[in-house]
């Protein structure tokens, strides 16, 4: 027997609670957790008169019907009063836009990846150019959000942007931190692992474990491959969608989310008056069978997930499908058996967890090594989970496993055309952790993107600039035929670095030699404070828990670095950057204008100070007296208390992963355990059966087709 540190002991033994818990549950598949199974066996659409695939190819490349209807409406009745009390008649820039012959740009928004960190870094960004605000209306950075038609979400990012449309579109403020009344805030002190706190043994963990463990099994048994971002997924829909409050967090009173499905956001109020942003989530893909517990080369398919379909906008695919019936496998476009389609399988809390997904990178099955964990500790660990894992698994336990529709479609050029599955991963899996595939397409013909990037490169977890230089290279190699090009930036992290355009509002692609060139990327990056305080924002990505005082200083202190700008030199707030803001954002307007007009003088000010000049580089020591080093605004919060506690890993990446692993050991053990007619005390689970090999059969992967030989109970799911 291999030696467990002493908290992974208990860790592993607290699955065994749960399974007994669960035993004397009274009504183990109640609806508040059954909910989460999709439902099998739905009678297909007519496929001689009707089709779940779209398909295209780059010449006649074309959005969505509805997606196409959604632009189109809010562009003609929601934009231009928001695009008037934004910029009234653009005086402030220098310009007299009731003379001018124009048409306002296109904008879209995105939101990279890097878990909480960056998922508050959004929200903190979003406020400050939410005309919602007064603080942020009053700067003139107020007023972008609404203008904006799409807004994109990768891993973190995606799990801000399905809790903005999952609450109804609220001021981020009151989406964060709750409102007192409806909206319950992310309650981010309570960790997502062990979310009563560090006594794994506590009724109220042991009944949450339950309930997550009841849900993901509800759909393992509809015989749909489960792994480990469906407990994942379960566990972030307690956070970030709209039925979970402190009050009923440990209940089965709520649903948790579960059935809340990505396909309903139309349905939402904000959605349905136009008032919101369009929203995508990007999620890649793992060439199936290759097992890579590495980055992701380029060629590997992105997928985008819209409320309508997931699609890959990459010339090699091409295709999307309705995202209604996501989870029906479809060959040449039509389901094998008419009588077999799946729908409720686009669960939100699955959405979010299939872009955040990474533990393909953090558990490598091959070198047995668990990222942040000792050799020797991960190594066992990892053998008895195999072991274990393959007993019941069919398809990878590290990705998000989704049925493939594209089977058989575009067979020369798709790199999964050939097989059943699809392996979805973290959507920052091939280097770019920014959502800019789906903004680049060009049939969606953005003027501008806004960058909220709250991504952590370097040794102080701020952006380097190496996720625009990846997808740079990605647009310019595979993507030209159906994508934008990026604008021109520096090549490399360490140009980024060296000229300070990472670490202070920096607009690129303000000088197209023509239109065609590039759409203008304005970058907004987490940075340190501008007046030489400790920085409080670059919190590391697997930190899993914030005291409320913590998430709300961050929230503060990244508006206050949204609506600043910089004074090269100096350590002061440009009070002109809100102008400047907008001076950026209408530009690719002024440009496209007939007769084209002539840029102010105040933006073209401003210009010389925001945009990245390849002939004339900025420098870093343009930025004086910035401190890198975080250092935490709440040291008596739970951060410091869980340092000094014996359970200090449990709120990390470690305990996260651990807890999941956990969750499907429980799973497998409570299978096990129906064989077993008499039960051994605790203890002796522990040592003679936790890292057995249980030997059972194993069936096949069919959607369809019974995966986990799960024990009977009453009534159908
Ligand atoms: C695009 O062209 C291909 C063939 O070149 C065709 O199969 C497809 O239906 C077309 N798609 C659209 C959206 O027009
Ligand atoms: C533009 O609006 C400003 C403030 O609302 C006003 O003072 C100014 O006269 C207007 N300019 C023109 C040309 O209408
Ligand atoms: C305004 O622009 C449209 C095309 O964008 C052009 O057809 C029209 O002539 C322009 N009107 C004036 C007054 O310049
Ligand atoms: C909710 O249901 C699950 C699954 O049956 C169970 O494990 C859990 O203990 C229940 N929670 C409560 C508070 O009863
Ligand atoms: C949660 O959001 C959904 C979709 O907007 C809505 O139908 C539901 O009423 C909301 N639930 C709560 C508890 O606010
Ligand atoms: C990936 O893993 C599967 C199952 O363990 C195995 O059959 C396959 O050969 C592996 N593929 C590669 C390329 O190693
Ligand atoms: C998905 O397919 C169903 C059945 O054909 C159809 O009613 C629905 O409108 C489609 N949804 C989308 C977003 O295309
Ligand atoms: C099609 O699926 C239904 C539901 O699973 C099943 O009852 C039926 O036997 C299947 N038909 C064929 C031809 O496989
Ligand atoms: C920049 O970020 C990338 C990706 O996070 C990292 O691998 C690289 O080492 C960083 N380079 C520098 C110079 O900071
Ligand atoms: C606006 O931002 C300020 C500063 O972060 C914050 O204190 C205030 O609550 C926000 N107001 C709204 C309505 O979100």
């Amino acid at each position: 027997m291999f030696l467990l540190p002493h908290p992974l002991r208990l860790l592993l033994f607290s699955c065994f609670l749960t399974a007994l818990h669960a035993q004397d549950a009274p009504d183990p598949f109640e609806a508040s957790v059954i909910d989460y199974a999709p439902l099998t066996n739905v009678e297909c659409p007519d496929f001689s008169t009707t089709s779940l695939l779209r398909e295209w190819t780059p010449q006649n490349q074309t959005l969505h019907p509805r997606e196409q209807e959604y632009v189109d409406s809010r562009a003609q009745n929601t934009l231009p009063g928001a695009w008037n009390s934004w910029l009234g008649n653009g005086s402030r820039m220098g310009y007299d836009l009731s003379a001018t012959n124009f048409t306002w740009p296109k904008i879209g928004i995105a939101l990279p990846g890097g878990g909480l960190r960056a998922a508050q870094y959004a929200a903190g960004a979003l406020s400050g150019l939410d005309a919602r605000n007064e603080t942020a209306q009053a700067a003139g950075t107020g007023g972008l959000l609404q203008v904006a038609t799409y807004i994109a979400g990768l891993s973190g990012g995606s799990w801000i942007t399905g809790s903005l449309f999952f609450n109804d579109f609220p001021t981020l403020h009151n989406l964060v931190l709750g409102d007192g009344n409806d909206l319950s805030g992310w309650k981010l002190d309570l960790p997502f692992a062990t979310p009563d706190g560090t006594d794994i043994f506590s009724a109220n963990n042991q009944a949450f474990y339950g309930s997550v463990l009841w849900s993901v099994r509800a759909k393992a048994y509809k015989g749909i491959d489960t792994s480990l971002t469906d407990p994942w997924a379960r566990m972030i829909s307690y956070h970030f969608l709209n039925q979970t409050s402190r009050a009923n967090f440990f209940t089965n009173d709520s649903a948790h989310g579960a059935g809340q499905l990505w396909s309903n956001i139309p349905e939402i109020p904000a959605f349905q008056q136009y008032m919101t942003p369009f929203p995508i989530v990007v999620s890649d893909s793992r060439p199936v069978g290759s097992n890579l517990t590495t980055a992701l080369d380029l060629e590997s398919t992105v997928y985008e997930i819209t409320p309508m379909e997931i699609a890959s906008y990459d010339p090699s695919l091409s295709a999307g499908m309705n995202l209604t019936f996501a989870g029906t496998q479809l060959t040449n476009g039509k389901a094998v058996n008419g009588s077999a389609c799946v729908t409720g399988f686009d669960q939100a809390g699955f959405i979010m967890g299939s872009s955040a997904s990474l533990f393909n990178q953090i558990l490598d099955f091959a070198q047995n090594t668990i990222t942040g964990m000792s050799s020797s500790d991960s190594a066992g660990l990892l053998f008895t989970l195999k072991q274990q894992l393959q007993e019941v698994r069919t398809r990878a336990d590290d990705v998000a496993n989704w049925p493939n529709p594209f089977t058989n479609i575009k067979t020369s050029t798709f790199q999964d055309a050939k097989v059943n599955w699809l392996e979805l991963l973290d959507g920052s899996s091939n280097g770019a952790n920014i959502p800019y595939d789906p903004m680049f397409v060009r049939a969606r013909n953005l003027d501008v993107i806004v960058t909220l990037e709250g991504s952590a490169d370097d040794a102080n977890n701020f952006p380097n600039g190496s996720s625009l230089i990846t997808t740079k290279q990605r647009l310019s190699t595979l993507l030209q035929p159906s994508h934008q090009q990026f604008p021109p930036i520096p090549e490399t992290p360490e140009d980024f670095i060296s000229m300070g355009v990472n670490a202070r509002p920096t607009f690129f692609g303000c000088d197209p030699t023509t239109l065609a060139d590039y759409l203008m990327v304005i970058y907004l990056p987490n940075a340190p404070p501008i007046n030489g305080d400790d920085p409080i924002t670059n919190t590391a990505t697997f930190q899993l828990t914030y005291t409320p005082k913590h998430t709300q200083l961050l929230l503060d202190a990244v508006q206050k670095l949204t609506i600043e700008g910089f004074t090269p030199n100096a350590n002061t707030p440009d009070p002109n950057f809100g102008t400047c803001l907008q001076c950026a954002v209408f530009d690719r307007a002024r440009l496209k204008s007939t007769p084209v007009l002539t840029r102010s003088d105040i933006c073209s000010k401003c210009f010389k100070q925001y945009c990245y000049d390849p002939q004339n580089p900025p420098s870093r020591n343009e930025l004086p007296n910035r401190k890198q080093v975080f250092k935490d605004p709440d040291p008596m919060g739970l951060t410091s208390f869980l340092a000094k506690n014996e359970f200090n890993f449990i709120g990390g990446l470690v305990g996260l992963v651990v807890l999941i692993l956990v969750l499907i050991g429980g799973l497998i053990w409570w299978k096990r355990r129906q064989k077993k007619v008499f039960y051994k005390r605790l203890t002796q689970i522990y040592e003679a059966e936790a890292f057995a090999i249980p030997v059972y059969p194993t069936k096949g992967s069919r959607p369809g087709s019974q995966v986990y030989e799960l024990p009977k109970h009453h009534g159908e799911l």
